[in-house]
């Protein structure tokens, strides 16, 4: 949502801060109360795995053993995002300190949080089995393929979580590189990473908004900074075009703080709309993105999925004004009132619009955003600034997520759907059938 720069503008402004002020004294005083009571939640927390530690077991071997098939082909009649997170202690599949791929923000253990249960859930879809990942299995169904994540800094959090996990079972670590050897931190472009071995890359785009973000037209009011084309794709759309799966995701920008008061209105064609709300601005984007698909791709080629808003879990305040996801260590397992988020609802119907105009269309949704509201213990919180800093309270990130963790899940399920995906691997067909834990 406001990664690269926002953790930047996080960095000077707690560098500014002036170590001999008196409040530190108190911050100091709040740090301590917070151990302390840290402290006790994690006794307590231990206490409370082994009093249900062998419940959550027993659910997690019957659901091993349970015939239901993975993706049944015939039905096709499994959610796989309706389940739940059960406990797993086989995870997480890789660890970060192992891992060369990841933003030092994401790398939430080595930056300090004490807790790693966070790192010990596994999806479990209520009516059938995932497959258990295998990451050389992905990569040679990727074999001589382009996957390219496209949005924004969630996108990117997902795409380094796929990077660590595919990458664990590389040996010769130089085999995997940077196209055009740019460093991955705070990199704000484009990133393609190839796996030498099975001559893939796994790519990403910085796009969040996906549409055209430029200078207004000549003649538009003063107030006007900038302009979102609602109506023209990203100028870089070009390269994603050949991609062979295409992961989008937009949402968390498509808001009015982030556009309309900075001075970020709506265009289209050479007007700029004045009056035009975010949240049809954002629909006639996302109708652009389908559009674009429908003309641009082939169809026979590119298996594009939208993935669906990530929810963000700040509370007694939002990002910027000192809301909080600091001292979540568990997951909610019961069941949760249906979030109704804006950006999720726009996104499913406009795509069901098209897909009833046109069937054909080779788009699925991964549908991640209730099975991760669930998951308000998997942000940064604080724990986003490297090991010699802890982030101010009152400068919590609870929009990214910490990894390993649930991006994670959502390359699973991503996985699966390329595994069931009919065809995608030629070379060698997988046998659906055959695929299960
Ligand atoms: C997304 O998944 C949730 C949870 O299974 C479900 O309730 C919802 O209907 C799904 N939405 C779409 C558009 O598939
Ligand atoms: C990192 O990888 C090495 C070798 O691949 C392995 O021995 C070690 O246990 C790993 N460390 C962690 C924390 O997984
Ligand atoms: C590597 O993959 C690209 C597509 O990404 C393909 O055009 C090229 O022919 C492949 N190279 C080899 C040696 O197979
Ligand atoms: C490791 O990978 C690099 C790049 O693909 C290659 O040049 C090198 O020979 C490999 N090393 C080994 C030991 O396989
Ligand atoms: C836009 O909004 C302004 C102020 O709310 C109003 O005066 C104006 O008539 C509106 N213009 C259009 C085209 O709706
Ligand atoms: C896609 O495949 C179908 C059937 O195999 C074929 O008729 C069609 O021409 C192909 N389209 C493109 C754009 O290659
Ligand atoms: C196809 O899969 C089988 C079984 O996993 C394997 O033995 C075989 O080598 C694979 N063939 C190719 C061309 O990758
Ligand atoms: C796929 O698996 C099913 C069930 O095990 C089997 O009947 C079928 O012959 C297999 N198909 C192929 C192409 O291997």
């Amino acid at each position: 949502m406001f990664f690269i720069m926002t953790h930047m503008d996080f960095l000077k402004k707690f560098k500014r801060f002036n170590p001999l002020e008196p409040s530190l004294t108190i911050v100091g005083f709040f740090f301590a109360a917070i151990l302390f009571i840290t402290c006790f939640f994690y006794i307590d927390y231990n206490a409370l795995l082994r009093s249900h530690g062998k419940s959550l077991f027993s659910f997690h071997f019957s659901s091993l053993s349970s015939s239901i098939q993975f993706l049944s082909q015939q039905g096709d009649n499994c959610d796989v995002f309706d389940g739940n997170w059960v406990w797993d202690d086989t995870y997480p599949l890789y660890h970060s300190s192992n891992c060369s791929f990841l933003d030092q923000g994401f790398r939430c253990s080595e930056n300090g949080r004490p807790d790693s249960f966070y790192t010990k859930w596994r999806w479990q879809p209520k009516d059938c089995n995932l497959p258990r990942f295998d990451a050389r299995k992905m990569l040679e169904n990727l074999r001589n393929k382009r996957l390219v994540f496209v949005g924004d800094s969630i996108g990117r959090n997902q795409w380094e979580s796929l990077l660590c996990m595919l990458s664990s079972v590389v040996t010769n670590k130089s085999s995997v590189y940077e196209v055009n050897g740019n460093p991955i931190t705070k990199h704000t472009g484009f990133l393609a990473f190839k796996f030498d071995d099975f001559n893939c890359t796994v790519e990403y785009y910085r796009s969040p908004f996906l549409v055209v973000q430029g200078r207004p037209p000549p003649g538009a009011p003063g107030q006007v900074r900038l302009t979102l084309r609602v109506d023209r794709m990203d100028w870089n759309s070009h390269r994603w075009r050949g991609a062979d799966v295409l992961v989008l995701n937009a949402g968390h920008w498509w808001n009015y703080e982030k556009t309309i008061k900075t001075g970020c209105y709506f265009q289209i064609g050479e007007e700029v709309k004045m009056n035009m709300s975010t949240e049809d601005a954002f629909r006639r984007s996302v109708e652009t993105v389908v559009d674009w698909i429908t003309r641009e791709l082939n169809r026979n080629k590119t298996y594009v999925l939208f993935r669906t808003y990530a929810p963000v879990h700040f509370r007694g305040g939002d990002w910027n004004t000192g809301g909080g996801c600091h001292m979540e260590t568990l997951p909610d397992l019961g069941s949760l009132p249906v979030l109704s988020d804006v950006h999720f609802s726009t996104v499913t119907d406009v795509l069901s619009e098209h897909v009833r105009k046109s069937n054909v269309l080779n788009v699925d949704l991964l549908n991640v955003t209730q099975m991760s509201v669930r998951r308000k213990d998997g942000h940064m919180s604080i724990y986003y600034l490297g090991q010699d800093h802890t982030a101010a309270m009152q400068r919590q990130d609870c929009s990214h997520w910490c990894l390993p963790g649930v991006p994670d899940s959502w390359n699973e399920i991503l996985y699966a759907l390329l595994l069931k995906k009919e065809g995608f691997s030629k070379q060698n067909t997988t046998n659906v059938s055959q695929i299960l834990i």
